[in-house]
This record gives C-alpha cells, sequence and structure tokens, in this order.
C-alpha cells in the first residue's frame, strides 16, 4: 500500500454537515481536513463557513453567537463579522475612530448546499479570497427523491483506511455478518462489472446476490447501482419496482490525519417511506456499528506500524482509489484538468 504522505486532496468539496443540523441563528463548529471551521446561515437562512477564529486574537468565532442583524459576534471584545467574514463593528472603538474596519476579514470557506447536504471546499492554501476549481459532487438525486434521515459517526481511522473500508467487499461477510443478514454458509462467487466516472467508478446496475438478505426488506424487482467518488462518497442507488428509489449516501470527511466523520443519508421517493422506512434505518445504523468496531480494533493495530497489502480482486477497489488520488494530486500540482486513469473492469470475489 502506498505510504502516502499527502493524505488528503486539497481543492476539492468535502461533506461538512447535514443541513438539518445546523439551524438559523446558530453557530456549528466542524473540523474539515484538518482545518477548524465555523458554520453558520444568514438572515435569508443561506449556509456560510469561515475559519474559526477572530482575526483579533484568534477566540473560536465559534463560541460567540448571532446576532438580530444576522452578524456573528465574537465572545471575547464583541467584534461583529457578517456571512462573507467581513468585519462589521468593534465595539471598543471611539465613534470618532479613523480606523478602517471594512479591511478586518475572517477568512471564509467556500459552502454549498444541495438536498440538505452541506459541503466545505478545502483548497490546498487558505488565502482570503478561495477560488473553488471543482464543481460540487453530483448526488444524482431527483426531486421526487426525498431526504429521510442521516447517522453521523466518527472513525479512529484515516480518510485512507476509512474510504477502504467502506468500498471493501472482502469485510461484508466478516464484519456485517448477523442471522438475519447472512451466514458464512452460504458464500457465493459475486461477478460485477465496473466503469469509470468523472470523480471515479460505478458498480453497473445489477440485481443484488441472493445471499444478500439486507435487500429483502424490499420487496418486489430490485437492483442496485454503486457510485463511488473521490474524496470519499458512496452512492448506492436501488430501484424498487419500476418507479420508486432508495438512496444511500455515505460520506467520508477527514477530521484530521487520524480521525474521519461518516455520514449516512436516506432518501426516497415518498411512497416508500411508510413501510421501509424503519427496517431500512435499523439496517444502517446496525452497518455503520459494525464497521466501527473493527475500525476501532484497526486502529489499535496500526499503532504498531504493521506492512500492509492489497492483494488480488477483492482489493482492486482500494487499488482504484489511490490511482485516482495519485492522478488528482498531479493534476493539481501540474494544474492540468483531472483526468480518470481507469477502464470498465469486470472484478470477481467470493463474499
Ligand atoms: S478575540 Fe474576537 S473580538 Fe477580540
Ligand atoms: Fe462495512
Amino acid at each position: 500500500m502506498p505510504d502516502d504522505k499527502d493524505l488528503i486532496l486539497k481543492n476539492i468539496w468535502y461533506l461538512a454537515l447535514a443541513g438539518e443540523h445546523l439551524r438559523k441563528g446558530e453557530l456549528v463548529h466542524r473540523q474539515v481536513a484538518n482545518h477548524r471551521i465555523v458554520f453558520g446561515r444568514d438572515l435569508a437562512g443561506k449556509a456560510f463557513s469561515l475559519k474559526d477564529n477572530c482575526p483579533h486574537r484568534g477566540v473560536p468565532l465559534s463560541s460567540g453567537h448571532v446576532l438580530d442583524n444576522g452578524n456573528i459576534q465574537c465572545c471575547y471584545h464583541g467584534w461583529e463579522f457578517d456571512a462573507d467574514g467581513v468585519c462589521k463593528n468593534i465595539p471598543a472603538l471611539p465613534p470618532d475612530t479613523k480606523a478602517d474596519i471594512s479591511k478586518i476579514r475572517a477568512w471564509k470557506f467556500p459552502v454549498a448546499e444541495i438536498n440538505n447536504t452541506i459541503w466545505v471546499y478545502i483548497p490546498e492554501k487558505l488565502t482570503p479570497n478561495i477560488e473553488v476549481k471543482e464543481p460540487i459532487p453530483d448526488l444524482h438525486l431527483t426531486p421526487d427523491q426525498k431526504f429521510l434521515h442521516v447517522e453521523s459517526i466518527v472513525m479512529p481511522t484515516n480518510i485512507d483506511h476509512s474510504v477502504i473500508g467502506l468500498i471493501d467487499p472482502a469485510h461484508v461477510t466478516f464484519v456485517h455478518q448477523s442471522w438475519f443478514w447472512r451466514s458464512a454458509k452460504s458464500l457465493k462467487l459475486k461477478i460485477k462489472n465496473f466503469e469509470p466516472t468523472p470523480r471515479g467508478f460505478k458498480m453497473v446496475r445489477h440485481a443484488p446476490s441472493t445471499n444478500s438478505k439486507g435487500y429483502k426488506v424490499l420487496k418486489g424487482d430490485v437492483s442496485t447501482e454503486i457510485f463511488f467518488d473521490i474524496p470519499g462518497n458512496r452512492l448506492e442507488h436501488i430501484s424498487v419496482g419500476k418507479r420508486h428509489k432508495v438512496i444511500s449516501i455515505t460520506t467520508l470527511t477527514p477530521i484530521d490525519d487520524n480521525s474521519t466523520e461518516l455520514n449516512q443519508f436516506f432518501y426516497s421517493s415518498i411512497a416508500l417511506t411508510r413501510w421501509l422506512w424503519w427496517p431500512l434505518k435499523g439496517l444502517g445504523k446496525k452497518f455503520i456499528g459494525q464497521d466501527v468496531d473493527v475500525f476501532h480494533k484497526l486502529a489499535k493495530g496500526l499503532e504498531n506500524d504493521p506492512t500492509l497489502m492489497l492483494v488480488g480482486e477483492p482489493d482492486a477497489q482500494a487499488r482504484w482509489y489511490y490511482e485516482l488520488k495519485k492522478h488528482w494530486k498531479t493534476a493539481q500540482e501540474q494544474g492540468t484538468e483531472f483526468r480518470n486513469p481507469l477502464k470498465s473492469e469486470t472484478l470477481r470475489w467470493v463474499t
């Protein structure tokens, strides 16, 4: 496995938090890719994000509060900033001051909100005016597919181990095995077709295996298509019958070099929600819990600095992930457009 010194990709969007976790009038702190960031909403409800330090003496802006005029007020000396980070008021300055406070700015991160997900753009270099070079992720959602639920949890592993755990088929038999889900006795050879996408790859639409009992919660004709995009987004689109879809979106956001936040969002066309919702939510939660359990064991193992390997077709997606990262970094360094190096391929594994 590559020893990736540049663990965290830059000039790319990361999921910061669920839209419903950022209420108007509140400030929320998140650490994304080693940056401490404060998130808020302006008077119109539009999300914004600033470096979580007051430009005066560095107190976290998230420790302050939102005023009725929509400005953020720092808790230390009461300086006020608008959603663009521009200083609007320094209460202690005398009225006849000559100081031009509009030159004082808290640095702003580009932020975008789509389908109840809030994304923040992490640049290569933090500058007062960050230029966005990449489009926000395409969640492939249609207007009838409504947000249902989000589950968030912190993984004690870096972004690479977390991503590999997300796209690794071989652990499923051992980590997600349970009496209602699947049994080691029912192992099957799986043959899956993959195609490259603009930022990653997808497992082409197929009927789930008969030993994947989780899909049986969904009655009827079920097929699934799974997308993976860098930096760490997995989208599963499950079709049920001709008209309905259940979508699960799992995002991985590096907090720092040793921990990663996982968010799992569910969407569905409305008619499905009534009868499907509870078993699906339960399954999602159970799965994440099983992953986190094994990730705690993995983190312990990694403390001993082991040598690691990726072997054969079950680990091919992990190799693709590293390949995508390498090409992303090269494109960034050379200022060229990212070109996906992957080709269409069929992979086989036993799970
Ligand atoms: S540190 Fe924020 S106002 Fe002084
Ligand atoms: Fe898993």
